[in-house]
């Protein structure tokens, strides 16, 4: 069954608590996408807003860091009340360091580890982290902001990882974010993803619920 993962992004930041309530009765996680204005081109939020929704949020929270340097912030979101955080590729490359440490981190830390992908980055590139993580998060946009458009290359990536875990055995959660709405979300279901994180096609429907129902189909 997949997951749907509303994103808070999306959300409506001078009244959380209606879109708290709503992803409590309806969502399977809760998307936190944190960003620094390092890695991607804009500013989020970070751990005040964690902190305040930790104590009311019953569907655990999936934090997505588009950061650089992510080693030395995962223990303190894993304290904020994390169950998955996902880090991107793209940051050990540019720290020059390899994944696989920020995974053994975030295992160290008693949080599912994904490892994220911008579109432009080779999906082989994720294979020799198969073993290691929980999930894999395909950026099916450029990091950075909600409302983009899909990047209809984005199903053949999934169907790829899909393929090379098929082929050697393993079942790990592949994660779609980005642009996922009711007009794809069956598409992607179909190429392997199992988590689906949707900000604007929640938040801004008329009826959230329904939507998020929708996708499950
Ligand atoms: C983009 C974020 C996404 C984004 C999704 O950098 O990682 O999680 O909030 O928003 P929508 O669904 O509106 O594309
Ligand atoms: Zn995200």
């Amino acid at each position: 069954m997949v997951k749907i993962a509303p994103s808070i992004l999306a959300g409506d930041f001078l009244h959380l608590e209606k879109d708290i309530k709503m992803v409590n009765e309806h969502a399977d996680l809760l998307h936190f996408d944190v960003m620094d204005g390092s890695l991607v081109p804009n500013i989020s939020f970070g751990f005040p807003i964690m902190e305040a929704v930790a104590p009311v949020i019953r569907i655990p929270m999936d934090v997505h860091l588009m950061i650089i340097n992510p080693d030395k912030y995962i223990e303190r979101f894993a304290k904020a009340g994390a169950s998955l955080v996902s880090f991107h590729l793209e940051a050990a490359d540019e720290a020059g360091k390899d994944a696989s440490e920020y995974i053994a981190l975030a295992h160290s830390c008693g949080v599912k580890a994904g490892l994220a992908i911008d579109p432009d980055v080779p999906v082989e590139r994720l294979f020799p982290y198969i073993d290691q993580v929980d999930f894999f998060l395909i950026m099916s946009v450029f990091a950075g902001f909600g409302g983009q458009k899909f990047i209809e290359e984005s199903v053949g990536r999934i169907a790829t990882l899909k393929a090379e875990m098929d082929r050697r055995g393993i079942v790990k959660d592949i994660e779609v974010d980005g642009g996922v709405s009711l007009s794809n979300a069956r598409t992607l279901i179909e190429a392997g993803a199992t988590m689906l994180v949707a900000g604007s096609s929640v938040f801004k429907a008329a009826d959230p619920a329904q939507a998020i129902a929708g996708m499950r189909l």
